[in-house]
């Protein structure tokens, strides 16, 4: 393998794919990117990735590998735009848990794999909260690569995820400790071993990752959205968005950016803590990066560790915090966190408006509806929140949730501060008899 770096050796920070648009041309408008619904036989006009490859011009066709990800979908939701406080028609759920592996992960997965193949890389390895590794681990099962080596925090990731892990044939390393431990170590071994790394350090992952907005634009007919509201973890998305509206406002092909909203859970807020409470901005490329120092330092110090429900968001440590600034400066953005209680209850709400969704996709929802409530977000503004993970990645929160089981609830939310299920189905417990089921129909419907 040639050698790969994603970070400056000289500064250290995380590199970026630059393009150079005058040997690459751009399309001279958004809608032609409809000519290629025409040929969906060409499995790069399929990938809802690809199709878009003009915005992201590395690699050539032999070298991409494609599962068919993207094939997502922008849902117009009144159900959950009551509940959030929207009028009618304003609220968008895009649903990025329909991709192969169950989260948006797939999009950047492609094009990291695709230059994976440009530099020949062998063996592939990624630290995790569960989604990551589940779509690294289907990229190599699906294109017959070898056994990927995923590093996740030990019980630290839903079953969904970590069966995916296993079942599609991962070396599956459970550390004793969490995401963030995860990640330093992953990066250690690749560099000792030479592995190739498929974390959202990996600038790759993040073009990939852009197409998200660009298939968000085609769902509102090329319209920009006033606002996209999405989970922040380890700020990849975030990173990758900003990105996206940069090159089109650069390339002429939107008037203006919408604005972002990036929510933390509240029990792993570090984006919150600095940005909002204590006013760390990109300040033109020369942010204060100190403050996240001594942010980490007094973490360490009272010995926190990130803890949410949410648990693909569960970072306290985001390696993409500088390019999330960038991101935030680019889309006039804001920074909220939701706690665990208005997570569960948003996500309830998810599932009965639309497909449902995993924990920490529904801190968007929460965080859009905290943003109306302080009417930063306008009533008939349009509005998009990104649904990043399916419902079936996380059934123990989604059964503790609406199930009977006290003792349960208490052990997989009680202790997380969550005291009630707001929006809970309850399961029906009947006898096995035909009158006593139809009395329970007719009682419970
Ligand atoms: N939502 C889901 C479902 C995720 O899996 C993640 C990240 C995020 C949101 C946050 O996205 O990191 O781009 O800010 N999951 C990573 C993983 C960390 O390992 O699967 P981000």
């Amino acid at each position: 393998m040639a050698e790969v770096h994603f970070d400056c050796p000289r500064c250290g920070d995380l590199l970026d794919v630059c393009y150079d648009w005058d040997r690459t041309p751009p399309p001279r408008g958004l809608s032609d990117f409809e000519a290629k619904w025409s040929n969906r036989n060409d499995p790069l006009c399929f990938s809802g990735v690809w199709r878009f490859r003009e915005l992201l011009p590395f690699g050539r066709p032999e070298h991409v590998v494609t599962i068919g990800e993207g094939q997502t979908v922008l849902q117009q939701a009144d159900a959950v735009a009551r509940y959030v406080g929207l009028n009618p028609g304003r609220l968008f759920l895009q649903y990025e848990g329909l991709n192969p592996s169950g989260s948006f992960k797939d999009n950047g997965m492609t094009a990291a794999f695709t230059h994976a193949r440009m530099v020949t890389a062998r063996r592939a390895a990624c630290a995790s909260t569960g989604n990551t590794s589940a779509s690294l681990a289907v990229f190599c099962s699906a294109a017959s690569l070898p056994k990927p080596i995923v590093f996740v925090g030990s019980g630290k990731i839903a079953y969904g995820k970590l069966a995916q892990a296993l079942d599609y044939g991962a070396l599956t390393i459970q550390i004793v400790g969490d995401f963030d431990d995860a990640m330093m170590r992953v990066q250690q071994v690749a560099r000792q071993i030479g592995l190739y790394l498929a974390n959202s350090v990996n600038p790759f992952r993040l073009e990939g990752q852009k197409t998200i907005m660009y298939r968000i634009l085609e769902g509102l007919r090329w319209e920009v959205p006033e606002w996209i509201v999405v989970p922040g973890g380890n700020l990849g998305n975030s990173s990758a968005f900003g990105k996206a509206f940069a090159e089109l406002l650069e390339l002429g092909l939107i008037p203006r950016a919408p604005r972002l909203a990036i929510i933390n859970a509240a029990g792993a807020n570090t984006l919150y803590e600095l940005v909002e409470k204590q006013g760390l901005t990109w300040n033109n490329g020369r942010p204060d990066m100190s403050r996240a120092e001594a942010h980490y330092a007094s973490l360490d110090a009272a010995g926190k560790k990130a803890n949410t429900i949410a648990s693909a968001i569960e970072i306290n440590r985001p390696v993409n915090l500088k390019k999330a600034l960038r991101a935030l400066a680019i889309c006039d953005g804001v920074v909220r966190e939701a706690t665990d209680q208005e997570i569960l209850d948003a996500k309830a709400k998810v599932g009965t408006g639309g497909f449902g969704c995993e924990p920490a996709s529904a801190a968007s929802v929460a965080g859009a509806k905290l943003l109306r409530a302080e009417g930063i977000i306008g009533p008939d503004e349009r509005v998009v929140c990104i649904l990043t993970g399916h419902l079936l990645k996380d059934p123990v929160a989604t059964v503790a949730y609406h199930g009977t089981d006290q003792k349960q609830f208490d052990e997989v939310l009680g202790k997380r501060g969550v005291r009630r299920a707001s929006f809970a189905n309850r399961p029906v417990v009947v006898p096995n008899d035909l009158n006593e089921i139809i009395r329970a129909i007719e009682l419970y419907s």
